[in-house]
């Protein structure tokens, strides 16, 4: 059974990122280089999808134009010989890769923008990537949790360790250790307090999920916050099916705050071919 579609959610409102969210999505905001969406639809591609599902919201028209043909750009670049650029402008869609565009009307939760293309998705194993999380691995945290998903068959959801103080910003679960790195999820909560939270492994925004989901979902009333939750349609699944999480090899920045954003293009810049070396000698300048 492969993974062959992936959704991604990019209709929130993405408050914490005020102004700059006001007139686009947050998964718009480059890091380095690169817009934070394409970074995830990367990943998606590294681990064999090639169906990429949007679900958008007001500002749809960033995203669609970022993996739509420029071609404009691309005449401007081949007359003046820029084959390189050429080439990075034409990689953000390799030609076997599919992009559609849902709309979710209402930002009403994760939950509901998942179910917003459950059409799209029919009745197959789907990935959900959250592309503010940013995700660094080698091999790509997506493509690792394809593997675990190709052996057990399962709902596969990243989960790292959070500090305890934190487990209000995450989904919590608690479970049965099965390896190293994967435990058989028995509860999941959706941001618990630190007093009431089942452990410290909260979910990063990474899922492959059975299609047996999408009906959970919709049976569920609003959750924290009067918003659908996924956590709460992926809390009923787990009733009717096995569930794991993965503990997963990697880094993750929270570009979805100011703070995790900052990080990621600082870390992300120190690494980059050309401009590693400068930016750290810049960094050095300053002296800290
Ligand atoms: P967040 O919980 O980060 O919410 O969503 P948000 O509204 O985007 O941001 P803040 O908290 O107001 O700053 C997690 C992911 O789910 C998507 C978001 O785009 C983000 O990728 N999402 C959330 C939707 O697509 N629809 C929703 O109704 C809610």
């Amino acid at each position: 059974m492969q993974v062959k579609k992936a959704i991604f959610p990019v209709a929130g409102l993405g408050t914490r990122f005020l102004p700059v969210t006001k007139a686009q999505p947050k998964e718009m905001l480059p890091v380095v280089d690169k817009p934070l969406i394409q970074y995830a639809v990367e990943e998606a591609y590294a681990a064999g999808v090639r169906e990429m599902i949007f679900v958008t919201g007001r500002h749809k028209r960033p995203i669609e134009d970022h993996f739509d043909m420029t071609f404009e750009l691309e005449v401007a670049l081949e007359q003046a010989n820029k084959r390189e650029l050429l080439e990075v402008v034409r990689s953000v869609k390799p030609a076997d890769m599919e992009c559609i565009y849902v709309r979710q009307s209402q930002a009403l939760g994760l939950g509901h923008a998942v179910l917003c293309a459950q059409r799209l998705v029919g009745n197959e194993p789907f990935a959900v990537l959250l592309a503010d999380d940013l995700m660094i691995g080698e091999p790509p945290i997506l493509q690792q949790m394809v593997a675990q998903f190709q052996e057990w068959r399962a709902s596969i959801l990243a989960v790292q360790e959070v500090p305890l103080e934190h487990t209000r910003r995450y989904g919590v679960v608690a479970g049965v250790s099965v390896s190293d790195r994967l435990i058989d999820v028995q509860r999941i909560v959706e941001k618990p307090s630190p007093e009431l939270a089942p452990s410290r492994l909260g979910v990063a925004g990474r899922y492959i999920l059975t299609p047996g989901v999408f009906h959970e979902i919709a049976a569920q009333p609003r959750g924290v916050g009067g918003e659908i939750q996924l956590t709460d349609g992926i809390a009923s699944l787990l009733r009717r099916e096995k569930v794991f999480a993965y503990q997963y090899s990697g880094k993750r920045y929270d570009c979805g705050s100011k703070d995790g954003w900052l990080e990621a293009n600082v870390e992300l810049a120190l690494q980059h071919p050309e401009l590693g070396e400068g930016f750290r000698a810049y960094l050095k300048s300053l002296a800290l």
